[in-house]
């Protein structure tokens, strides 16, 4: 049945250009959540929910549960009537917000991170992610390679910061990055181009 939903789902979407994460990929992060035994996941861009119910459909077999954030409001309307349909409300928190002013106000610990957003904001999204991770657990970022040029920041932070990382080509065009968060930062090392308290200052207007 659920198999199906995500069938039609993938074809509708497909048709329609939206940039859901392909089955092989789908696939191996089910894997990584089964092996590794997750339980509070995060994704950063819901898009109409097909990524969220491939990956909740692994996490709701322990009762386990995922938070998503997308900040388009049709994407996320679409989103809530997906998650309805697929009967995972009670193991699905949708957020429509802009994730860049949300993640610091988030009061949840993850242990499975899946970013799947702007790329060229990714080393934003570490820098506000890194302290809602726990140590030894898991951040994925989608499309490294199709966007590998978006991705220059993010690899120059990364080699700043000491921060290894592994970039797995799951499809024929495409990868995903697997950081382990090993250790814990005072500061990282790089300029950013806002500061924690305008983000602040902007989700409480
Ligand atoms: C590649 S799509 C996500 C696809 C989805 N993960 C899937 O595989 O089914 C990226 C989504 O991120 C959302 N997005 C981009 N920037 C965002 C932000 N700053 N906060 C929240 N959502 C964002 C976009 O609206 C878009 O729907």
């Amino acid at each position: 049945m659920l198999k199906k939903f995500i069938k039609q789902l993938r074809e509708f979407w497909r048709i329609n250009e939206v940039p859901n994460i392909t089955e092989t990929n789908a696939k191996f992060l089910k894997d990584l959540i089964k092996i590794g035994n997750y339980k509070n996941a995060l994704e950063i861009g819901t898009a109409n929910w097909l990524s969220a119910i491939e990956l909740v459909s692994e996490l709701v077999k322990n009762s386990w549960k995922l938070t998503t954030i997308e900040f388009s409001t049709p994407s996320y309307l679409q989103a809530i009537e997906n998650i309805k349909k697929a009967w995972f409300e009670k193991n699905v928190k949708l957020l429509n917000w802009n994730a860049l002013f949300l993640i610091s106000e988030l009061e949840e610990i993850y242990d499975f991170v899946f970013i799947d957003w702007m790329k060229r904001r990714s080393v934003d999204f570490l820098d506000l992610v890194w302290e809602k991770v726990e140590l030894n657990w898991l951040i994925i970022i989608d499309d490294v390679i199709k966007f590998s040029e978006k991705m220059k920041w993010l690899k120059d932070f990364l080699r700043k910061n000491s921060i290894k990382y592994n970039i797995i080509p799951i499809d024929i065009d495409d990868g995903i990055m697997m950081i382990i968060k090993e250790k814990e930062f005072l500061a990282f090392n790089w300029e950013k181009d806002y500061s924690k308290e305008q983000i602040k200052d902007n989700v409480k207007r």
